[in-house]
């Protein structure tokens, strides 16, 4: 449950944040080879995160936990960077976190 909280749903659903921009610059460079490549990546990346949200999920579940205050719990217990918005939220959204978690994610108490 930790693993799936730090890795897929921290750090690879930063690499959705991160994306898009890196992706501009290189368009905007001239470099559409390596922007499409990240396309593809990023694609790819939303499918990891959203197994990692589904698993996630699934193992609060099974605590009897609800999972996305969980998630908050854990950045906090395991001293986690916190995500930063702006966040890519459709990116976000289509890997499985809500807009009510979003919004508690970028306005922590
Ligand atoms: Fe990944």
């Amino acid at each position: 449950m930790v693993r799936m909280a730090l890795v897929p749903r921290l750090l690879e659903a930063r690499g959705l944040d991160a994306t898009p921009p890196i992706r501009a610059r290189l368009a905007q460079a001239g470099d559409e080879a390596s922007a499409r490549l990240l396309d593809i990546i990023l694609h790819d990346e939303i499918g990891h995160v959203g197994l990692g949200d589904a698993w996630f999920r699934r193992l609060c579940g099974e605590r009897g936990l609800e999972a996305e205050p969980t998630y908050r719990e854990l950045l906090t217990i395991y001293g986690a960077p916190w995500p930063q918005a702006p966040f890519n939220e459709a990116a976000r959204l289509a890997a499985g976190f809500s807009t009510a978690e979003l919004a508690a994610l970028a306005h922590p108490d």
